[in-house]
């Protein structure tokens, strides 16, 4: 039988005070165990998904995004199907399985037209790829209809389970309200991911268990975590930033809470540090995310400062990606990469 080290064993339901015992453990041995979870799990083989961020449009004024409404010196664009069918036809032609369209909360894009792109894209291009959605909150009928339109998951990040944190740096948007569309997401059958950033302002010792318990207890097939970067377009200019070892604490927590989850290395980590993403690989994450969308519509997607490419473009050059991921002791999977969690 295998003998965890105290205070990290893989019960079902843990509690808050089981949460708080495994996140207290040192960094090194988190990361040990987490690693080799992710090894019985999902071997070495790192998931590859296209990300096309189609609108970077929203209605939210969430006070950490350079995409928030308010700021004004952000360019604002919409792809248009075409371009969004062309981008996947690359993908494709590439042999990549899943893209994500990813965008703000664009009334320009309502789910009528989601619908009908996506039932072309079926139409067109078959159903052996997997489509991923991130726009935000919709109804539960709106989520259904997605999903019979041909979207298999859906990411929306909780962002923090404090609900007063969460209403005051939404603009008031309750984490109630959040977390029933998780719940509809769940209901109309999508694959559904979620999860946070690590270190907003405000955010405490006790919030960061909340947050790793809220995503056990949500039971999802995806988690996207990241460190808080301080936009200097946004009213959280000077705030200090989240911190990598904090990332990567979360990022083994959640492996060991989580271990058939499929856990993103994501861009907000390579964007604070050199190297970030490869260190959340390694704390083991599984999945990654290079960009499909072109060059000049991607500065405009400014979540946040100084966004990193993945060698150059990624999808452009997955061969250099694959020697990448191979230098690093992982193997390139271009599969569906289905969250074993959601089987
Ligand atoms: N730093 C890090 N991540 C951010 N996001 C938005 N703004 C920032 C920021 N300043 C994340 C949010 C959102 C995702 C698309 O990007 O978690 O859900
Ligand atoms: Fe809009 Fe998402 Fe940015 Fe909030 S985090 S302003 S919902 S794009």
């Amino acid at each position: 039988m295998e003998t965890s080290p105290k205070g990290i064993e893989n019960t079902t339901r843990p509690s808050l005070q089981d949460i708080e015992n495994l996140a207290s453990r040192p960094l090194e041995e988190l990361i040990h165990k987490a690693d080799s979870l992710r090894r019985e799990t999902y071997g070495t083989s790192v998931f590859i998904r296209g990300l096309l961020e189609f609108t970077n449009h929203c209605v939210c004024d969430c006070h950490y995004c350079g995409l928030r409404r308010s700021n004004t010196d952000v360019a604002r664009y919409s792809l248009t199907e075409e371009e969004i069918e062309a981008a996947i036809r690359r993908g494709l032609e590439k042999g990549l399985g899943t893209f994500v369209l990813q965008g703000g909360e664009d009334p320009d894009w309502p789910t009528d037209r989601l619908c009908r792109l996506l039932e072309d894209l079926r139409w067109k291009l078959g159903d052996a790829f997997a489509v991923t959605l991130s726009c935000g909150i919709k109804s539960a009928e709106e989520y259904r209809r997605l999903a019979r339109a041909g979207a298999n998951r859906y990411l929306l990040r909780f962002e923090t389970s404090d609900p007063d944190l969460h209403a005051r740096l939404r603009g008031g948007i309750s984490l109630e309200r959040r977390l029933e569309a998780i719940h509809d997401l769940r209901e109309a059958g999508f694959e559904v991911g979620s999860g946070f950033m690590v270190g907003l302002p405000g955010e405490t010792d006790e919030i960061r268990v909340k947050n790793l318990k809220l995503c056990r207890d949500l039971d999802l097939h995806m988690v996207g975590i990241g460190p808080f970067i301080a936009n200097p377009e946004t009213p959280l200019a000077q705030a200090p930033c989240g911190t990598i070892e904090e990332t990567l604490r979360m990022t083994a927590c959640l492996r060991i809470l989580l271990p058939d989850t499929n856990i993103p290395a994501t861009t907000a980590a390579g964007s604070l540090v050199p190297g970030g993403r490869e260190k959340m690989l390694a704390a083991g994450a599984n999945v990654l995310m290079p960009n499909l969308t072109d060059l000049e519509h991607r500065q405009n997607y400014r979540l946040y400062p100084g966004k990193v490419a993945l060698i150059r473009d990624g999808v452009e050059d997955l061969e250099a990606l694959r020697q990448h991921l191979l230098s690093e002791g992982w193997k390139m999977s271009l599969a569906r990469g289905d969250s074993l969690a959601f089987h």
